[in-house]
């Protein structure tokens, strides 16, 4: 974090590696068990549990939901020792709950952390979302652009036909519209079933992942987390909160949120020096999921800083498996 020596920083990083990894290997002894909500406890009690022995001063503003609707984790909870630097942590213990009771590829433990005050403070809503890698000059792509402008752009962008781009979209009625405008441009979709992190994320590395752009509504949280991820790796992203009723409009209120119709870019959902790490709980496109062999876990890992735009896959073998429990 800024102000803060750059070996506490590099620290922490580290940090953040154990914690996602503890809560993967929590929810991944709950996969294909048809439980969502077991599987998402188990990963926020051990993600829980790892961040309060962390030497930081943190303030949850990305969590589990608002005070008054989860017990752990929530938004304002504060966590840490409170020995450390202040930092605002947006975290998602298991992105992917329905994914993980199904044993359905892509299920991700997931967090950022930031400069105090860096993160923007979503309120539990949707968000439209637009995100492409990077390399690209800058707003190539723009939210409020029909569909196939950007598609369009994107292609030309690239120095490809049309017919080779692809876009990730959530596999929902009310992206009906979304679904046939792409279409029609001929770029193909990618639909996913949930996982939009990820999703995000697997547009920075098209030739690995086949996605060369996220488009539409998920979950804002979600929104957050996913522009701290791309402020490390390198890529664009805007969103806007989608609030359908007064009672979401008040809760996006008490958050601090004004303009319900903002769109932010992605520096202003996550600014600062920002750091980002996913463990994969089940195998996904991005990251393999927790292995168990015996007395032995495996787990995989993508840790990312901002400040120095370092990427690292961590793929760890852990054999004194009892810190698990
Ligand atoms: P959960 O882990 O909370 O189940 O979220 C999964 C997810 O697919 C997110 O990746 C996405 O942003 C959101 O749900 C979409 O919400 P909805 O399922 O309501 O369309």
């Amino acid at each position: 974090m800024a102000g803060q020596s750059n070996a506490m920083d590099r620290e922490l990083a580290l940090e953040l590696v154990r914690v996602t990894e503890r809560a993967a290997v929590a929810a991944a002894r709950l996969r294909g068990r048809g439980d969502e909500k077991a599987a998402d406890q188990a990963a926020v009690d051990a993600m829980r549990r790892e961040l309060n022995a962390l030497d930081i001063a943190g303030t949850v503003v990305i969590g589990e939901g608002e005070r008054d609707e989860a017990p752990m984790l929530y938004i304002g909870e504060t966590v840490g020792t409170g020995k450390g630097p202040k930092v605002d942590i947006a975290l998602d213990p298991l992105e992917g709950t329905t994914i993980t009771a199904k044993c359905m590829p892509n299920a991700l433990a997931v967090i950022a952390m930031a400069e105090a005050g860096s993160l923007l403070h979503a309120p539990d809503v949707y968000m439209d979302k637009i995100a492409i890698g990077g390399n690209y000059r800058k707003d190539l792509v723009d939210l409020d652009a029909p569909a196939a402008d950007n598609i369009n752009a994107l292609a030309e962008a690239k120095g490809v036909p049309v017919a080779e781009i692809t876009a990730c979209i959530l596999d929902r009625p009310r992206h009906g519209a979304l679904i046939e405008a792409v279409r029609a441009t001929g770029a193909a979709i990618q639909l996913i079933g949930d996982g939009d992190v990820a999703g995000v994320i697997n547009t920075t590395d098209p030739d690995d992942t086949g996605i060369d752009i996220y488009m539409g509504i998920g979950g804002a949280p979600e929104g957050v987390l996913a522009a701290a991820a791309l402020r490390c790796i390198g890529g664009q992203m805007q969103g806007r909160l989608v609030t359908s009723n007064a009672e979401q409009k008040e809760r996006a209120k008490k958050m601090g949120i004004e303009d319900f119709d903002r769109k932010y870019t992605m520096q202003e959902m996550a600014s600062g020096d920002v750091m980002f790490a996913a463990t994969g709980v089940t195998d996904g496109s991005m990251l393999s999921g927790v292995k168990t062999r015996g007395n032995t876990i495996y787990t995989e890992t993508v840790v990312m800083r901002s400040s120095t735009g370092t990427t690292r896959w961590i793929k760890a073998k852990h054999t004194h498996t009892t810190k698990f429990q």
